[in-house]
């Protein structure tokens, strides 16, 4: 099978890749992105161990393929505990 290529945004950054049609979501961010942040824990959609926001809706990513969130936008535990800290830094700026 060849490569597909995919643009998305992860964490809130443009991203581009070329992935086998078959790499699954939490494989790509796991092994490639180093964002360990999504476990693999049953493999089948039902922990939510794995558990991204793709377009704000929660997707368990061991059941989506890579090439699925093609123009859309993916967020891990990791972007969510950046925007957490941003948020944090900017109250904590704006009260002291
Ligand atoms: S590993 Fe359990 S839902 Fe994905």
């Amino acid at each position: 099978m060849n490569d597909v290529s995919v643009q998305f945004t992860l964490n809130g950054a443009p991203k581009q890749a070329l992935v086998p049609p078959n790499l699954l979501l939490v494989d790509f961010l796991r092994d490639r992105e180093q964002l360990k942040g999504a476990k693999i824990g049953c493999s089948r959609g039902v922990c939510g161990a794995c558990t991204v926001l793709i377009d704000g809706v929660p997707v368990a990513a061991c059941s989506a393929f890579t090439f699925q969130v093609d123009g859309r936008s993916v967020l891990t535990v990791e972007g969510l505990a950046q925007g957490a800290e941003a948020t944090a830094a900017t109250g904590w700026s704006q009260r002291y």
